[in-house]
């Protein structure tokens, strides 16, 4: 039997082969495979960086295998499932599936408290939700408009001066975090200690190097959070520490399980999102011509976008047993919904390699779907559309300035440098 932390140190191969490792007793061989290759977490130069998830639908690969690797705090492995329809269903069917706190990081360094809302289900997670939402709706995040609008025209100044730049790092990297700082109340000047300990918490994969960047980072939220308990601002982190839930002020537990979630979402997801966007604006000339002469495409160009770069794949464990495809799952297994395999999937969308603006019912899980929709939707949505429109607007038809900037994570992980030129 192969030993796992060796596998997991060599690289990923491109087939979802079947492992020989240490499972639990009820998962059958065959279904054991390694998927790191479709799991977000592998550089590819491919024009469609997401291509190779297609052979997920072959006839000889199962709809429902199990992934043998421990992933954040959870060391016993999971379900991944591929097809449109049984992601709906890890999604919606709250009577089988729960969250499980797949995102409490902060585990590994023995803290106590849950990210708030995610960790939570049912009605808890409703008065959560009724709490933080009226900070997220259209018209709240819409009132940042026109710091969005400015900070972006501001940004791009550089970039025509200098006929191109590195977007993702001067650009994709910088423009959501300043505006997810300026909403929170964070001060400018912590953007790179930021993105720094984020990286090494989501993206080290070494549980180390995650638990100082975790005690670094909790210490620090504290400290500005005691701050704003003293002297509250005109910002989210002091309407949170400040907050309540019907009548009853919120614990120290709970502020810091929903500060510490929403830096984890706040920072890199829409810097990655819009580095991947203009990826593959740069390689497709046609795309950037037909969304410059009819800008009333964007919002449905933006769901493409999203649908056809997702960044994360939720996870849920079972709290019932599950027979599903013909394999029994056991309450508490955990189970992966392979949103890039989903959302490729043809049953749910008609010619799904095809980027259509004008696509119908875009009911992808980019932004996760059912109770766990993201808190932050209408903030990214704003972000996304904002950049395309202004850029759009203000520079003629881009590329890649190198062969060196094909290079990309189909996942989470944002593209450090890419360069474009015209
Ligand atoms: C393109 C950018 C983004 C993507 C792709 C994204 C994706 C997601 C996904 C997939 C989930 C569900 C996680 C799960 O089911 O386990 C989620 C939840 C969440 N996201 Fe986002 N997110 C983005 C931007 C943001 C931003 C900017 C914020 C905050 C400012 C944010 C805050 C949250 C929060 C608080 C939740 C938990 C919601 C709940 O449990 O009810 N996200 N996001």
């Amino acid at each position: 039997m192969a030993d796992l932390m060796a596998i997991m140190t060599s690289p990923p191969p491109t087939e979802p082969v079947i492992l020989d490792v240490p499972v639990p007793a009820h998962v059958p061989k065959h279904l054991v495979r390694d998927l790191r290759a479709y799991q977000g977490l592998v550089w590819n130069d491919l024009d469609d960086p997401y291509l190779p998830v297609d052979r997920l639908r072959d006839d000889d690969i199962p709809p429902v295998m199990w992934s043998p690797f421990p992933a954040t705090w959870i060391t016993s492995g999971m379900w991944v499932l591929t097809r449109y329809q049984d992601c709906a269903k890890v999604y919606q069917d709250t009577e089988h599936f729960v969250s499980g706190g797949s995102a409490d990081f902060q585990r590994l360094i023995g803290e106590t408290f849950r990210c708030l809302p995610l960790s939570y289900d049912g009605k808890e997670h409703l008065a959560y939700r009724r709490f933080l939402n009226p900070f997220f709706t259209p018209k709240a995040v819409g009132e940042l408009n026109g710091y969005i609008r400015q900070l972006c025209d501001d940004m791009i100044q550089p970039f025509v001066a200098n006929r191109g730049g590195d977007f993702a790092y001067d650009f994709a990297r910088v423009f959501p975090v300043k505006v997810f700082l300026t909403l929170m109340g964070f001060p400018h000047a912590m953007l790179d200690k930021f993105l720094a300990w984020e990286d090494q918490i989501l993206h080290s994969r070494d549980f180390d190097i995650m638990r100082v960047a975790l005690s670094e980072v909790l210490a620090y939220l504290r400290d500005i959070m005691a701050a704003r308990q003293a002297v509250p601002q005109d910002d989210l982190l002091s309407r949170i520490v400040h907050g309540d839930i019907d009548g009853r002020d919120l614990t120290d537990e709970e502020k810091m399980g929903a500060v510490f979630l929403l830096w984890l979402g706040g920072l890199d997801t829409v810097a990655s999102t819009l580095g991947k966007m203009f990826r593959r604006l740069a390689l497709d000339h046609e795309l950037q011509a037909r969304l410059r002469a009819n800008p009333a495409l964007i919002p449905g160009a933006v769901e493409e976008f999203l649908r056809t770069q997702p960044l994360v794949s939720s996870m849920r464990q079972l709290r019932k047993d599950l027979t599903l495809h013909g394999v029994d799952m056991k309450a508490g297994d955990w189970v992966q919904a392979l949103t890039p395999a989903a959302n490729f999937d043809p049953d749910a969308f008609p010619s799904p390699r095809e980027f259509d603006p004008e696509r119908k019912a875009n009911r992808h899980f980019t932004l996760a779907s059912g109770p766990h929709l993201c808190l932050g939707a209408h903030l990214a949505r704003q972000e996304l559309r904002v950049a395309l429109e202004h850029w759009l607007r203000q520079v003629p038809s881009f590329s890649l300035a190198s062969e060196a900037d094909r290079l990309v994570v189909p996942g989470l992980h944002a593209t450090k440098h890419m360069n474009i030129a015209w």
